[in-house]
């Protein structure tokens, strides 16, 4: 990463890095930072008094356990922390406890060290000071501050320290959140932003957003505004905590959470603390009045309300119930739904701008916070910049990626224009005379949309040039949508199509609901093989919804069963069945991109793919037992193979213990909480890659397909599989009896998983038999039908269909 003639000397890669903070974001950047393999060195303070329990034990305060007690306990929790912070716990190895009063001196050689301590300049100054004594000349320093003067932070530091030194935000939790905000100061070298936002992109798999060195950045400046306003609009028309979460949720393109629900997943004091901090430092913002809290907001806070960390905030639970809290008299009430005729029409409404639309116009109270909710926020942002950013990609990015809108700002603008609804927002929009200068200019110059698409191109609303620039495209992400309207689309039906990646590499796209995988999508498949015999060097299996598949068609399964479509349900697993060994034996490379939700059937593509090339955040299960049935489309007899390939052939080493490890996998329906944790349950294999970054997942599955086929890939020839039969037949049954006895199971999942176990087994037949591929697939796809065919099995699919959760039954 060196460019020769850079001025100053930067690391070329990042292999070690120190955390220093070891609190909520310090111990949880570093997980992050070791799941992608970085060797961390965490620190915090050294304690100034003891335990009860250190006591009792004698130790005293210059023991090394209690020396680093912080940073470990920082680890710890981090290990334990719900949704996962590591990919799988092992990774925890790669971070090392310390404390800054004994090992400041081991971030020597460290190619970039984060400061994650408190939010107190005087603190993060000193702690500079003492980081600058230790650290070698290239190393780069950031800090996580969520608020406070970058510049400032690093005044009594060095000139050279300062040439290194720049702003990191990173967003709760690290793992999951997309965004990180990368922020310069006016002497931060310009090789050493370009090393960060590598590093972030590349290395971390965030979304890096450049901003400016202003109060809170830009997300949580915007956010925390938009949070404020709609609690101030809630006063004054007299609506309800839930009401607001009602109209800022799902119907406006926002997460469930929406507003206040949000508010009690990050902590009051956390939203307080930025608002404290806006009003601060941001004497001459023409809404700062906003950012002081309202005086329920200040109670809540000093009664502790914090949010889900403190056992409630905005709403608490109460017996299984969820109670919201009256703003009036601060007392929990039940949770409302807030109903209207017109906003449940508007929920039905599935084009986002024309629900916009409808919302805006209705005549209700509800209908008025919207309008001056989305005009105030949209007002707001729009004098941000240049403040905040000089591009209105960046204000957009920065929200989705940090506060999970489906648009931003100015994306909102254009989906309102387009349906000609910005006239209804309060303030009046950009025609007004005190509108904000940016909408003036993007009516004078730009046609008033923010974005605008030609054939070849998107196009962005540039303020400083006053008109439209092509859209800084990230080279390595493709969009399958955007090579739709550029004429790639090769083949279509309502369940998948064909899509030209160029360079001889052809996508197989599902996009079914929840891209289940049916009749559709298997009949593209067939057309996807015929195609790559003739016309492409190989093919890749992906899409870009919020999930690769949800499996098969429950729905159209159950209905056939009920109807007792046999012959019919025969014939579909069959033909099912054939798709996936013609891609095993596909003479060209198939390479599957899963992510997100991989589930059922999408497991068994990406067994039958020559690769699977996952994302880091793949949720990966064969959950079929859950629903009743077993993996019937090679995916069991894949299971099988698997199995025999962990143990040589030529040694006498058992196969038992990892068959128990393979069916276990399967019976117990586990999804893998990581594309690394789904390598741990047999999943996905050592061969099959990982790409940390989402954006750049399909990408790597073309550019994984071209190397096999420049490479000549051809499949090896169909092999028998060895099994263990009668014996493991025989160790199954007992393990099923022992968890049957002790109640861990119920009697349907014991012929669910001796079914299963049969197929797994290779059937009744002597130990290390070795047995064809079709003959696994007749017994993977009897044991189907069979469960299908059972009342217990249709019922756990009944309840799957209308609660989403499995039935134990
Ligand atoms: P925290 O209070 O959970 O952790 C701070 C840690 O710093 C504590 O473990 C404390 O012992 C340690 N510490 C204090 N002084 C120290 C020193 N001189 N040397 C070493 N360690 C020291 O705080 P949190 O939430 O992790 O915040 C850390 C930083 O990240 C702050 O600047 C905060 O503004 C920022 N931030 C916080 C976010 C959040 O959601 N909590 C989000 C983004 C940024």
């Amino acid at each position: 990463m060196m460019m020769p003639g850079s001025p100053v000397r930067r690391p070329r890669r990042l292999v070690r890095a120190a955390v220093i903070g070891a609190g909520v974001m310090g111990s949880a950047i570093a997980a992050h930072l070791a799941n992608v393999g970085v060797r961390v060195l965490l620190l915090d303070l050294a304690p100034e008094t003891l335990t009860a329990d250190e006591a009792r034990k004698g130790l005293t305060l210059a023991s090394p356990e209690v020396r680093n007690r912080l940073a470990r306990a920082g680890i710890e929790r981090t290990a334990k922390a719900q949704p996962p912070a590591f990919y799988t716990v092992e990774r925890a190895a790669l971070v090392t406890p310390g404390n800054i009063a004994d090992d400041l001196d081991r971030i020597r050689g460290a190619d970039w060290v984060i400061e994650a301590v408190v939010e107190d300049l005087g603190v993060k100054q000193d702690l500079l000071a003492r980081i600058e004594h230790h650290r070698t000349p290239d190393t780069v320093v950031s800090t996580n501050t969520s608020g406070l003067p970058v510049a400032a932070v690093a005044a009594r530091a060095s000139a050279e320290l300062r040439t290194h030194f720049l702003g990191t935000h990173f967003f709760n939790p690290p793992r999951y959140m997309k965004l990180l905000e990368v922020i310069p100061t006016a002497e931060t070298d310009p090789g050493v932003v370009e090393t960060v936002t590598a590093w972030g992109a590349g290395v971390l798999g965030k979304g890096v957003v450049r901003a400016k060195d202003t109060p809170n950045f830009i997300a949580n400046r915007i956010g925390t505004y938009g949070f404020l306003k709609a609690a101030q609009l809630m006063l004054e028309l007299n609506l309800d905590i839930d009401d607001v979460d009602e109209l800022t949720g799902p119907l406006i393109g926002r997460p469930r959470s929406a507003t206040f629900r949000t508010a009690d997943l990050a902590g009051l004091d956390v939203i307080l603390h930025v608002a404290v901090n806006a009003y601060r430092y941001l004497p001459g913002d023409e809404e700062r009045a906003i950012f002081e809290p309202p005086p329920f907001m200040r109670e809540m806070a000093r009664r502790g309300w914090l949010g889900e960390k403190s056992g409630g905030g905005f709403y608490r639970r109460k017996d299984g119930d969820v109670l919201a809290l009256d703003h009036r008299t601060l007392e929990y009430r039940p949770r409302r739904r807030t109903s209207a005729a017109n906003l449940d029409a508007a929920r039905t409404i599935a084009d986002p701008g024309k629900r916009l639309a409808t919302l805006l116009a209705m005549p209700d109270v509800y209908g008025e916070f919207l309008r001056r909710l989305l005009g105030a926020t949209l007002a707001y942002a729009a004098r941000r910049i240049p403040e905040v950013s000089d591009d209105v990609l960046s204000v957009d990015q920065a929200m989705r990626w940090g506060f999970g809108w489906d648009h931003g700002p100015f994306e909102l603008w254009d989906l309102l224009a387009d349906a000609g609804a910005t006239a209804r927002l309060v303030p009046a929009p950009s025609d007004a005379p005190d509108a904000p200068p940016l909408l003036h200019a993007v009516r004078a110059g730009g046609q008033g949309s923010f974005y605008l698409e030609d054939t070849a191109r998107r196009l962005v609303f540039d303020p400083r040039a006053g008109m439209h620039v092509p859209l800084p495209e990230d080279g390595e992400r493709i969009s399958l949508a955007r090579l739709k309207t550029r004429g790639a689309l090769i083949e279509t039906n309502p369940g998948a199509s064909l899509i030209d990646l160029g360079d001889g590499i052809v996508c197989l796209e599902f996009h079914s609901k929840m891209n289940t995988i049916g009749e559709d999508a298997t009949a593209m498949g067939f057309r996807a093989l015929e195609r790559l015999s003739t016309d492409f060097d190989g093919l890749v299996i992906g899409n870009q919804g919020p999930d690769f598949s949800a499996g098969a068609n429950l729905m159209l399964i159950l209905l056939e069963a009920q109807d007792g479509n046999w012959d019919e349900l025969d014939r579909a697993v069959r033909r099912l069945q054939q798709l996936m060994m013609a891609f095993r034996r596909s003479p060209a490379p198939i390479v599957a991109a899963p992510f997100g939700r991989t589930l059922g059937a999408g497991v068994e593509v990406c067994f039958a793919a020559t690769r699977a090339q996952a994302a880091a955040e793949t949720h990966m299960g064969m959950v079929e037992a859950s629903v009743g049935l077993i993996p019937a489309a090679g995916g069991t007899m894949e299971m099988a193979r698997r199995v025999a390939a962990r143990v040589p052939a030529d040694t006498q080493a058992d196969l038992l213990p990892v068959l128990r490890w393979a069916f276990e996998t399967i019976a117990m329906a586990k999804v893998s909480t990581s594309a690394e944790d789904a390598r741990r349950l047999g999943l996905l294999r050592e061969a099959d890659g990982i790409t940390i970054n989402g954006d750049r997942l399909l990408s790597d599955a073309k550019a994984a397909a071209l190397a096999l086929a420049r490479g000549h890939y051809r499949p090896g020839p169909a092999s028998l599989i060895p099994v263990l039969g009668q014996r493991g037949l025989a160790a199954i049954e007992s393990i099923l009896h022992i968890m049957r006895t002790g109640n861990h199971i119920t009697p349907h999942d014991v012929t669910v998983a001796t079914k299963l176990g049969y197929v797994l087994c290779g059937g009744a037949v002597p130990e290390g038999t070795r047995v064809a591929e079709d003959y696994v697939l007749d017994l993977e796809r009897e044991a189907f039908l069979s469960l299908l065919g059972m009342p217990a099995t249709q019922d756990r699919i009944r309840h799957m269909l209308q609660t989403g959760r499995p039935l134990r039954n």
